[in-house]
């Protein structure tokens, strides 16, 4: 059916779907090779997820003890559980370097050594000489870079006349044909006015889908709306049974503690007061990955060794460190605990849960930030026209556990190598090819059938079962029979959205409307991620199988690839792991039993 709605055309080079840390680095990169580059975006570019990334960056500078990119390569292959891709693992190690040095020439205040370095701390996983040290590897400004590397890289993008369009909501992908991404239609939250916009690559940076949980560090704005479009768009999710519990989420309210403040010296103890970390990582402790830690955690509770009157969370201890240390690196922390859990930190114990932080899956890329999808045999098939990077992509780096302070890296090492890769294969004002009027009919007749939604269930209602099934049937640890479960439930929720009510029709700054879309954009990540964590048969990463315990790399050292339909089927396909690297400067780590 031909739509009846005035379109706004526009016309760029490139296109960026978010305006987070990876968003922000690839616009950058792009507007500064001279393309013209608008950025897409449904917040305020400061006020983007990122914002809220606290301990920092990690990169082997050396600043405050020995350090080398390939301790750090192997840390973050065997911290994936030996399913991320080594080639991509090596790049991202590698650039790490030129990377951080390039954001502290942007402007970036990081904190300072009293030589006047960058200020590098301790996080978990990140060791020296292949294992057998700490390492200080994780670059911070205080316990707020994300905030910091935001707003320099927002600096910098419009100096280098970036276009950004802000509080826009990305609908859906423009797909040719032939497979090819020719653009992407949004909406202009403010006015209700729809847009269209046509770009020679579209970069999705769109961020993790962590509302699909109840409880989880992530913003409300985190709904994995670029992973929707592009399964939308007939391409599968990547990996999408990992979703990371970062140890130290705020008892009750979800709210970030950074996995700096044990970098710094803090310590985890149960109800008896025992450190009990000391039991199952004897050697990295409180600073394990964080699989391990919240594994650790969940079993203290679950044998009756929780904290508090029900016995349900863990206390993460800063007291000792000293009101100086908290002030210098740890002032958001401080603040945190006040304001959500009306707790002094210089005096008490922070009550803490595992809590969803970071999904490792997404959509499939290349190291350049192409996205890939199998095809014919061939599992790096490219996708013309479309690239992600940082949460919304599965590059593969983080496999099956991501490292702390390796999200910062991953988003600002693939914006940048998204950018130089679209500099590479567009030449700036290259003519757009026509698009006929269906492809833009199709994306309005999906729009339409939400936003004239007469159901009798309200999105709400229809979230908060969505966030609840997640929450109870793929946790911190799983079974055949909780995934089953929730397969079901989550398929029935899936379902019921057809029952959908959208109350107001306006388009103009309707939440209701918004809170609508990204439902449809929360639900079948949802269903992805529990189809693709009951298929695995085995335990590695953050999928921890209490049926089946331990890894089983003959069978399962292989990414999942979820198609999801858009009435809920699913299809599962697998690409093998890549176990090469990009150089001749460092071997391929082989499998072994992962201990901390
Ligand atoms: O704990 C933190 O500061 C979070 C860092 C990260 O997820 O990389």
């Amino acid at each position: 059916m031909a739509n009846s709605y005035e379109i706004t055309d526009h016309t760029y080079d490139v296109l960026v779907v978010g305006a987070g840390g990876a968003g922000l680095r690839a616009t950058l990169g792009m507007a500064a090779s001279g393309l013209s580059t608008a950025c897409i975006t449904k917040v305020f570019p400061t006020r983007s997820h990122t914002v809220a990334a606290q301990g920092g960056m990690s990169a082997s500078l050396g600043n405050m003890g020995d350090d080398d990119w390939r301790w750090h390569m192997y840390d973050t292959v065997k911290g994936s559980d030996w399913l991320g891709d080594q080639d991509a693992i090596e790049y991202m190690c590698r650039e790490a370097v030129p990377a951080i040095v390039e954001l502290e020439h942007y402007g970036v205040p990081f904190s300072r050594t009293d030589d006047g370095k960058i200020y590098q701390r301790p996080f978990g996983g990140m060791t020296t000489h292949y294992g057998e040290g700490i390492a200080q590897r994780t670059c911070a400004a205080a316990d707020r870079t994300g905030h910091a590397i935001l707003h320099t890289l927002y600096q910098q993008s419009l100096k280098h006349n970036a276009e950004f369009f802000i509080e826009y909501f990305a609908l859906d992908l423009l797909m040719a044909e032939d497979g090819t991404c020719c653009g992407v239609m949004a909406i202009d939250l403010a006015t209700g006015k729809l847009h269209r916009f046509r770009g020679h690559e579209v970069l999705l940076a769109t961020g993790g889908y962590g509302r699909t949980y109840f409880s989880c560090t992530s913003a409300h704005t985190c709904t994995g709306d670029g992973n929707a479009m592009a399964l939308r768009a007939g391409l599968p999710l990547q990996d999408m049974e990992f979703v990371q519990f970062h140890p130290t989420g705020i008892y009750g309210s979800g709210c970030l503690i950074t996995e700096g403040s044990r970098g710094e010296g803090g310590y985890l103890t149960n109800a008896n007061g025992e450190r009990f970390m000391e039991r199952y990582a004897p050697n990295a402790k409180d600073l394990a990955s964080r699989d391990v830690v919240s594994r650790s955690m969940t079993m203290e509770i679950n044998e009756g060794r929780g904290v508090g009157a029900e016995g349900d969370h863990i206390h993460l201890h800063l007291e000792h460190l000293g009101a100086d240390v908290i002030a210098e690196r740890l002032p958001g922390i401080a603040e945190s605990a006040r304001i959500f859990a009306d707790i002094d930190v210089n005096k008490d114990p922070i009550p803490v849960l595992p809590t969803v932080h970071y999904n490792m899956g997404g959509v499939p890329t290349n190291y350049h930030g192409e996205v890939v999808n199998l095809v014919d045999g061939n599992p790096d098939h490219v996708v013309p026209g479309l690239m992600a990077i940082g949460e919304a992509a599965c590059v593969s780096v983080h496999g099956a556990n991501r490292l702390g302070s390796n999200s910062l890296l991953d988003l600002i090492v693939f914006g940048r190598a998204a950018a130089k890769r679209a500099a590479e294969l567009v030449k700036a004002d290259t003519p757009h090819r026509s698009l006929p009027d269906h492809v833009t009919d199709k994306v309005l007749d999906r729009f339409d059938g939400i936003r004239f939604a007469e159901g009798d269930t309200s999105t709400a209602e229809i979230r908060l079962d969505l966030q609840k099934t997640m929450q109870s049937h793929a946790a911190v640890f799983r079974t055949g029979e909780s995934l089953t479960t929730g397969m079901e439930k989550v398929n029935g929720l899936n379902a019921s959205f057809s029952n959908v009510s959208v109350a107001d029709k306006s388009m103009i700054w309707n939440t209701d409307l918004i809170e609508t879309l990204e439902l449809s954009n929360l639900l079948p990540q949802a269903v992805a991620t529990v189809a693709s964590a009951l298929n695995r048969e085995e335990s590695r990463g953050a999928h921890a199988r209490d049926d089946f315990k331990d890894r089983d790399d003959e069978k399962w050292m292989k990414h999942s690839l979820a198609n999801v339909s858009a009435t809920g089927e699913v299809r599962m396909e697998y690409r093998p792991v890549h176990m090469t690297t990009m150089s001749d400067e460092v071997e391929v780590f082989p499998p072994k039993a992962r201990v901390y």
